[in-house]
Order: C-alpha cells, then sequence, then structure tokens
C-alpha cells in the first residue's frame, strides 16, 4: 500500500492545497494531511479549527485523512508506514526553502522519499497568507478557499484592524 503524507500548516487550507492533495490520491493509496507545528508561524485557526476545515473540504475521498501532529515529519511518518512526503511547488521562489526541507527530512531517515507535486497554475500565486491578508483587509476570497472557510475568515476578522 502505498501511503503518503502531505504535512503543512494549513492556515488555512486553500484551493491550492486541495488541488495537491487531489493529485496525490491519484498516485497514492492513502494520504494523510497532517498539520504540523512550524515553529516561525502564529496561526490565525486553531489546530481543531484546521482539522475540521481539512475535513469537511476531503470528506468526499475515504482515502484522505486529516491528522495533527507534533515532533518530527519523519517520526510521524514512521508511525503511519509512509514511504513518501508530498510538497507542493508552486513557484521557483518556493524550492529553497524546500530543497532545504527535503534534504533534512531525508538526513534524518534516508528511505523517506519527498514528492514534489505542480500545483495547478491557477494557483500559482496562492497561499494562506496571502489570503487571510487580503481577507483581513475585506477583499474577496471566494476563488481561493472553500465558501465555509471563507466566512470563517471573514468572522475573524471582523472586528479587526489590519
Ligand atoms: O505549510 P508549511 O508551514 O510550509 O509547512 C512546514 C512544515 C509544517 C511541513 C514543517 O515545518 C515541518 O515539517 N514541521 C514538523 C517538524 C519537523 O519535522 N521539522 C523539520 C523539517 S526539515
Amino acid at each position: 500500500m502505498k501511503i503518503a503524507i502531505y504535512p503543512g500548516s494549513f492556515d488555512p487550507i486553500t484551493n491550492g492545497h486541495l488541488d495537491i492533495i487531489e493529485r496525490a490520491t491519484n498516485i497514492f493509496d492513502k494520504v494523510f494531511v497532517a498539520i504540523a507545528q512550524n515553529i516561525v508561524k502564529d496561526p490565525l485557526f486553531t489546530v481543531e479549527e484546521r482539522l475540521q476545515q481539512i475535513k469537511d473540504s476531503t470528506n468526499h475521498n475515504k482515502n484522505i485523512e486529516a491528522e495533527y501532529f507534533s515532533g518530527l515529519l519523519v517520526d510521524y511518518a514512521s508511525s503511519k508506514k509512509a514511504q513518501s512526503i508530498i510538497r507542493g511547488l508552486r513557484a521557483v521562489s518556493d524550492f529553497e526553502y524546500e530543497f532545504q526541507m527535503a534534504l533534512m527530512n531525508r538526513k534524518l531517515r534516508e528511505d523517506l522519499e519527498t514528492v514534489f507535486l505542480m500545483s495547478n497554475e491557477k494557483y500559482t500565486y496562492l497561499n494562506s497568507t496571502i489570503v487571510k491578508e487580503i481577507a483581513c483587509h475585506g477583499g474577496d476570497v471566494s476563488n481561493f478557499v472553500p465558501a465555509k472557510i471563507e466566512k470563517q475568515l471573514r468572522q475573524k476578522f471582523e472586528n479587526n484592524d489590519c
């Protein structure tokens, strides 16, 4: 059974992430979408909120599971018997960070392969940070995230000065 982990902060999950997840399910039998702690990020949504957002957005496919983990990604991958880590690549600007993470994860666990998937070009400019910034300024993010998350973003920023 081919098992992959798609790790990230997912704060919140975007249509770009969902595109990568769908592509991954065409290659792998099981995909764990795993919320991890990124020590340099201060999330807007709680882990519980993000987990629910991912579950709501992927519940049409029983080969996708959403989870949270703490600790190292390589250890979590071992606990799931995963052979691969999925990461999305949008633009050249992603490369250095992704390259560093992939090589470090390989150093930590040699047999765990990082697989990069190219997102649909219509999501090249999309990431969670830019979606939050647009939402914070009252902009329309309906093309970038599922409808329920769009509503949650509006609620989060209701009384917020950007
Ligand atoms: O969506 P992000 O924030 O770019 O994802 C980064 C993430 C969460 C995948 C990375 O920070 C991570 O793997 N965190 C878990 C802890 C870990 O294993 N760190 C070493 C990575 S080389």
